[in-house]
């Protein structure tokens, strides 16, 4: 297969062109010719215009690519050696969600032919890719797993907004499901990614190693926001505890906050929803997972809390958040965190402005019914730096000032305004 795609004789194809698929596609397409499908005609035409429709790749990083944009499930046969990276949520119940995957997976099963690959990069729970994927590939192609097509994992670990850690400077963990098939992948991947791969010794390791990758992230932010909650019982503010105890050696260095988005947020529940159906109550993920869950309204209750003690009727006052993204430096507001914040202040009665530097305001709407405002709009009773953007860094007490009422009150989520306001109530997690 590594030759076949080296010489040019077959082509590569990667499904689902998002946050992951894109970048893939368009590494790979630099060295060796691929095929580029999407579902969303209109994400396509994008791509064809050298666009992003995630907003995350600037335009020259398509140039100098060799790719077939497509949505048409046809050109896929042109490929033997397919990527599926779509998208993996979870439904209201907070359980695992595989239509997008099994539909992909449908999709490449009727293209598949005899000595094809398939390697799963969507994060799943250990197990999926063989138990739930590859009879669907089976069903649909008619081919024999292992005898006539292949099937691997290869978690992918990019960190959206991280400028840093790009597809090509992380190293990838790669699986197949036999040794040939492990080592054939290995070095497809080797092709464009400059840190090394990492062959797991199977498909479970594989998806294993990125769930808990999230769920370790996830359970230590929840204890992070838990102590939190139990410092502002006691005055102490958590940021400053946080920065004495991490000048040991082996403190490790998590910080409160909103966990939102589309891995750390939803990935843990696909863990927990697997050791459940093995019967076993994974009650530290879960706990995590509910701690996390519960911090939207936490941060809006104890700014209804501070509003309340200045004498102000709730449903008189008026509340600036700044930011809508699902973490900062990003545009991606899906599973944003943010909006329980403004639940919980709306359900007191109080009017909400939301105002995001590079959210879009169509999106917004479409997805919570907000109107973006394009900046502050009057005095408010309280303002809530919510997410810490790029553009709202630097800030202080002259930012704040003209547009708080005399008792106004600053609620900084992040604790990124520490020691910087002096002359309005401030409040951190
Ligand atoms: N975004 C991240 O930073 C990140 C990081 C690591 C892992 N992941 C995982 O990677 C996977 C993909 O996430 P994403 O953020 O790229 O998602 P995304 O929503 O940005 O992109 C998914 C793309 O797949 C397309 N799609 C949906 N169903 C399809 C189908 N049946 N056939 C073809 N295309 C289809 C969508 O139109 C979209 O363009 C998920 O499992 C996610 O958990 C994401």
């Amino acid at each position: 297969m590594y030759n076949e795609l080296i010489n040019k004789e077959t082509k590569l194809s990667v499904i689902g062109l998002g946050y992951v698929g894109l970048p893939i596609a368009l590494e790979f397409a630099r060295k060796i010719k691929v095929v580029g499908f999407d579902i969303k005609p209109d994400r396509v035409e994008l791509m064809k215009k050298g666009i992003d429709p995630s907003n995350e790749l600037r335009p020259e990083a398509f140039n100098g690519t060799d790719i077939l944009y497509t949505s048409n499930p046809e050109d896929l046969k042109q490929a033997s050696f397919h990527i599926v990276a779509v998208p993996t949520p979870t439904n209201v119940y907070n359980l695992p969600d595989l239509t997008p995957l099994l539909k992909a997976t449908e999709t490449v099963g009727k293209i598949l032919k005899k000595g094809d690959y398939v390697v799963y990069e969507s994060t799943v729970y250990p197990g999926c890719t063989e138990e739930d994927c590859v009879p669907v590939l089976e069903r649909f192609s008619k081919l024999k797993y292992l005898r006539d097509f292949k099937v691997g994992f290869s978690p992918e670990r990019i960190n959206p907004g991280d400028q840093n850690h790009t597809l090509t400077r992380i190293v990838k963990v790669t699986s197949g499901c036999d040794p040939v098939s492990a080592e054939e992948i290995a070095k497809v991947y080797e092709i464009i990614i400059q840190a090394g791969v990492y062959r797991a010794s199977s498909i479970k390791v594989a998806e294993s190693a990125k769930i808990i990758e999230n769920t370790q992230r996830d359970i230590n932010i929840a204890f992070m926001n838990e102590l939190s909650i139990i410092f502002n019982r006691m005055g102490i503010n958590t940021f400053e505890v946080l920065e004495a105890a991490g000048t040991k050696w082996n403190f490790l260095k998590f910080y409160p906050g909103l966990v939102g988005g589309h891995c750390i947020g939803v990935d843990p529940y696909y863990l927990s929803y697997k050791a459940k159906a093995l019967g076993y109550h994974p009650h530290m993920i879960d706990s995590g997972r509910f701690t996390n869950d519960s911090m939207g309204r936490y941060i809006g209750k104890q700014t209804v809390k501070k509003i309340i003690a200045k004498g102000t009727n709730p449903n008189n006052s008026r509340v600036l958040v700044m930011g809508m993204t699902f973490k900062e430096n990003v545009t991606d507001i899906r599973n944003s965190k943010v909006i329980d914040v403004i639940k919980e202040l709306t359900d007191f009665g109080i009017s909400v402005d939301v105002i995001d530097p590079g959210a879009s305001p169509h999106e917004v709407k479409e997805e919570y019914g907000i109107d973006l405002k394009k900046g502050p709009e009057g005095k408010y009773d309280a303002v809530i730096l919510a997410v810490c953007h790029k553009e709202y860094m630097g800030i202080g007490e002259e930012y704040f000032t003209p547009l708080l009422n005399d008792q106004g009150i600053v609620v900084d989520v992040k604790g990124v305004l520490r020691g910087k306001i002096h002359n309005h109530t401030y409040w951190s997690l």
